[in-house]
């Protein structure tokens, strides 16, 4: 099972030693970054493994290996030295292991460390992606069986993380050995170290403004509470949400491992970034993957590699959940569940029929919301940027339709019990705004807006104003994935969490 180790990248050690009291109950060891402290604190590092009482890494890592330490390699070299010197014959006093580059060979401070029982993590930083020969870079870092080879790779595509997983096969534990690939797509591979016999996996402490070592980096919280680091073995089913960069922040998996975790499932679910679906599913063939939750930018990329489509993905023309059928994929949409559980919910009806409904927007989401007001007997209107595609989504289920024009607003008069947002205006990260910013609300209006990340988007805040009735996507998010979760496990969610 992998360790944690807590990379400890704070201006002086003082603040290093306070994340560290943070975490201390659920780490096994801390890695001391030299190279992110001020340079009059190097000459306390010495007395870091003591204070620290926890077996502890000496790491000065310089820029070209993605470091932040420039004083040069005479410094960096004396700054080992000083790390490793006046060893002491009780070795919870001195550094357990020092990270050294593969090119760093200076004898002295090598035979102090091994003299002293200071084992050699040897590194191997690819900052630009994975080298063409890198079976031969790990033949030349496995080369002295007394060091710990350690393999950092940026992950550019899924293709990269799959050659990592390819590369080191599960239970491959002939030599102690590190290896992580850096980046969003590289998230995986913390995870599910064991996977890669990984004898660590490194945390950060992501709240704290000490500044971070790595993107798509993890908090040791997140190992031990969502990840269940300490109990996830390679036998585990897996499970993931597949999308842009983006999706490393999705609540999914927050949702479905507590889920997991209730039912004493093994089984694990988390975040997968990619920049291809294509080679996402070849990727996920190769790891196991039993079943996917699927996100923009791809639910509609993804239907042509599946063999069968439920009939609500016909309807919609989207998927969000793919299921390992033997050697195949089944595709289903849970989206249109949730909606229609959640907006029934919230406006207190079981029947939708006579509710005059505007839709905003005509993406893969309005689809998916159009798909469920038809089923339950609403009446609606599309109203869309893009004209073409309002009218096109509109005519399938005999809706009305208009683009942003001043008709719009007339239109809305007309369909105003309801108005569901499903623009990604407003959105966390994206195009900022209300997308529907050309209408006053009277306050009759009920307003479901389908964002959930922020919580309050500003049209949620200008509505709220006006007295309308409002809620976010938060309840549409849990009750699709709840439909998944059946579709994963062939249980029901567990009543007994506390929803999302
Ligand atoms: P999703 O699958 O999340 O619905 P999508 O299929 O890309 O995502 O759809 C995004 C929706 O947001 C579309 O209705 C889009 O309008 P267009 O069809 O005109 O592109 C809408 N949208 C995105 N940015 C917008 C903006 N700045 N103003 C108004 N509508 C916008």
């Amino acid at each position: 099972m992998p360790k944690i180790c807590l990379s400890l990248t704070g201006a002086t050690i003082t603040e290093d030693l306070a994340v560290l009291e943070k975490y201390r109950s659920q780490i096994d060891l801390v890695e001391l970054r030299a190279d992110y402290l001020e340079p009059g604190e190097l000459f306390h590092i010495r007395s870091f493994p003591e204070k620290a009482g926890l077996p502890s890494i000496l790491t000065v890592r310089r820029r070209s290996d993605g470091g932040k330490f420039d004083l040069g390699e005479g410094v960096r070299l004396v700054t080992f030295a000083k790390g490793l010197a006046f060893a002491e014959s009780d070795q919870s006093r001195n550094f357990a292991y020092v990270d050294i580059e593969y090119d760093f060979h200076i004898p002295s401070i090598q035979e102090a460390a091994r003299t002293f029982g200071t084992r050699i993590i040897r590194s191997k930083h690819c900052m630009e992606g994975l080298p063409a020969n890198i079976e031969r870079v790990w033949r030349e870092l496995t080369a002295r069986p007394y060091e710990i080879p350690k393999l950092v790779v940026r992950a550019n595509g899924t293709k990269d993380v799959d050659s990592v997983f390819s590369l080191f096969k599960s239970g491959d534990k002939r030599q102690d050995h590190i290896v992580v690939a850096t980046g969003e797509l590289g998230f995986c591979t913390r995870v599910l170290a064991e996977r890669l016999g990984s004898m660590l996996v490194y945390a950060n402490d992501i709240d704290l403004s000490l500044g971070q070592a790595a993107p798509g980096q993890l908090d040791p919280r997140q190992l031990l509470e969502t990840y269940r680091l300490r109990e996830y073995s390679a036998d585990w089913d897996l499970f993931g949400i597949v999308g842009g960069a983006s999706v490393i922040h999705s609540l999914s998996p927050a949702i479905h491992n507590p889920g997991f975790a209730a039912l004493g499932l093994r089984s694990l679910y988390l975040p997968f970034p990619s920049d291809s679906i294509e080679a996402f599913i070849a990727f996920a063939e190769r790891i196991g993957i039993k079943g996917i939750s699927i996100t923009v930018p791809y639910k509609e990329q993804v239907l042509p590699m599946l063999s069968r489509w439920s009939p609500e993905v016909e309807a919609i023309g989207a998927c969000n959940t793919a299921i390992r059928d033997g050697s195949s994929w089944v595709g289903y949409n849970t989206d249109w569940y949730g909606f229609s559980t959640d907006v029934r919910r919230f406006l207190g009806i079981e029947d939708l029929s006579g509710l005059r409904v505007t839709i905003l927007g005509a993406g893969g989401a309005a689809r998916a919301v159009a798909y469920a007001l038809k089923k339950y007997g609403a009446k609606a209107c599309v109203i869309n940027r893009s004209m073409s595609k309002a009218k096109h989504l509109a005519e399938s289920y005999g809706f009305e339709w208009s683009g942003t024009t001043e008709r719009a607003v007339e239109m809305v008069d007309r369909y105003n019990d309801l108005i569901v947002q499903t623009t990604s205006v407003g959105l966390e990260g994206g195009q900022p705004g209300d997308a529907i910013d050309w209408y006053e609300f009277t306050g009759r209006e009920a307003l479901y807006e389908t964002i959930y990340s922020p919580p309050e988007t500003p049209v949620m805040k200008r509505a709220r104003a006006a007295g309308c009735r409002v809620t976010n996507g938060i309840g549409m998010l849990q009750a699709q994935a709840e439909a998944q979760f059946l579709l994963f496990t062939g249980s029901e969610y567990p009543e007994s969490i506390t929803r999302a």
